[in-house]
């Protein structure tokens, strides 16, 4: 064989994986991909997913996650250990390049990634909820009305034409009166909770998701179904997730959310399919679903990427108005350091699938520590500058095979010899500071 032949044939295996090694790592992927699986649809007992908060003031603490996609081409480890924690009532912004794994970080939170091949391998991610309780049928407690004295208050119960119920020795019917509360709806008994959304089996979601936690998507377009108005889609929400919620009122709350994320005329868009309206007012639209049954955590994934510049301010003002109204935390999902540094309390950098810095708002802003944070800082165009605008050299690193070393080594300009070594441990630098690097540790020495 020519030298030529060799070398090609040498940098073909680098590259290229040859067919035996693609059946290897898809009959490897098979297994782990079904244990994954059968783990998210199995029947589990309530105490292998509840847990305790680590810090009573967080609503969502993540530790440790690892997200998988399990590909014919290896393990693309999209989340490789991230943690980071969102306190009650604030926003938590997320940042970092395309493709360093923001997306899947919130899809794990929502538990929606794509089975088979993507997985949540490792981790976890504590949620506080405030959950309805359920009786040992799994059915919703009522909360009964009550007399001064603390006796349960009872009513007549009416049959369909509204008359009183009689019972065979013609003696009226009585039932126990349950609370409403100020919209009408009848009050069910609610406890705090704290799930692990980790280790919860998919069919748990549901009692989470569009109740305790909602999510924002990126294009609303895709995520709104074209065949049904905008009224449909709303009161669907609020019927599946509003215990006690008949059409009626249903009706009622969709216009009610519609007017309170600013659209104009509730009535006409409530009747409208997705295509009548601008893309400013289906993200509204998709704001007002999200936001129908008040969750304690709204998780928004580049919620204005697809909106010009002054309906992105609009929609950014709206989500700070309703975080306030209904009490609620934000996981704000960017690439645009501007959107991140009018909202977020506190600010998660990513980087290849890992957090490499993280803190307030202002150290991130202020005090950039590591040199991905400082480029993509220096990156950003400002009024003042008149010279090129600064772009941090290089592409991430392959996610399948990540080096033990930094995976920014090879853009770092400031790299020191552990550097190639080993990947660096998050360092504190302030109370609510930390950053991945080795400079620091150095530092620390
Ligand atoms: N279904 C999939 N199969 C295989 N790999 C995937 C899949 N979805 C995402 N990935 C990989 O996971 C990594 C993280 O993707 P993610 O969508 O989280 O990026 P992102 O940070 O949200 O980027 P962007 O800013 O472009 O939205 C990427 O390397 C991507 O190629
Ligand atoms: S650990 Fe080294 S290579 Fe990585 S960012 Fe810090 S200085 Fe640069
Ligand atoms: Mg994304």
């Amino acid at each position: 064989m020519s030298e030529n032949k060799k070398q090609e044939k040498k940098t073909t295996s680098k590259h290229y994986l040859s067919g035996k090694e693609v059946r290897a790592i898809a009959k490897a992927n098979a297994k782990e991909m079904r244990r994954l699986e059968k783990a998210k649809t199995r029947k589990a007992d309530p105490s292998e997913y509840t847990t305790t908060m680590k810090d009573e003031n967080n609503v969502l603490e993540v530790e440790n996650l690892h997200s998988y996609f399990f590909t014919d081409q290896g393990v693309v480890k999209a989340v490789n250990g991230v943690s980071f924690n969102i306190p009650l009532n604030s926003t938590v912004g997320v940042v970092g390049e395309s493709g360093c794994g923001k997306s899947v970080t919130s899809m794990s939170v929502m538990r929606l990634l794509q089975g088979p091949s993507g997985q949540i391998v490792e981790g976890s991610i504590r949620f506080k909820a405030l959950d309805y309780k359920r009786d040992e049928k799994g059915k919703f407690i009522p909360v009964y009305e009550k007399d001064e004295d603390g006796n349960i208050v009872y009513e007549p119960v009416l049959n369909k034409k509204g008359e009183p119920k009689l019972d065979k020795a013609g003696n009226p019917v009585t039932a126990p009166k349950q609370l409403k509360d100020e919209r009408g709806l009848g009050v069910y008994e609610k406890e705090e909770k704290v799930f692990d959304i980790a280790k919860m089996p998919i069919r748990e979601m549901y009692r989470l998701r569009g109740r305790q936690m909602s999510m924002v998507f990126q294009e609303p377009m895709t995520s709104l179904n074209p065949v049904f108005t905008i009224g449909n889609q709303l009161d669907e929400v609020v019927l599946l997730h509003i215990p006690g919620a008949n059409k009626e009122f249903a009706k009622k709350r969709s216009l009610e959310m519609l007017t309170m994320v600013g659209i104009a005329m509730p009535e006409r868009v409530y009747a409208s399919y997705p295509h009548e309206l601008s893309g400013g007012m289906r993200q509204r639209v998709m704001i007002a679903m999200a936001l129908a049954c008040e969750p304690h955590l709204i998780i928004a994934d580049e919620p204005t990427t697809a909106l010009d510049v002054t309906i992105q301010a609009q929609v950014l003002d709206l989500f700070n108005d309703l975080k306030k109204k209904i009490n609620s935390s934000i996981l704000l999902i960017t690439h645009d350091l501007g959107v991140i540094a009018e909202m977020a309390d506190y600010v998660v950098v990513m980087y290849a699938g890992r957090v490499i810095e993280q803190g307030t708002a202002s150290e991130i802003f202020h005090h950039p520590c590591h040199p991905y944070t400082q480029g993509l800082q220096k990156s950003k165009p400002t009024m003042k500058s008149k010279d090129k605008l600064f772009s941090i050299p290089g592409n991430v690193p392959n996610p399948i095979n990540m080096p033990d070393t930094c995976y920014f080594k090879e853009r770092c300009s400031k790299c020191i010899g552990k550097c190639s070594e080993t990947y660096p441990g998050m360092i504190q630098v302030s109370p609510t500071h930390f950053v991945a690097c080795h400079l620091y540790e150095e530092k620390e020495d």
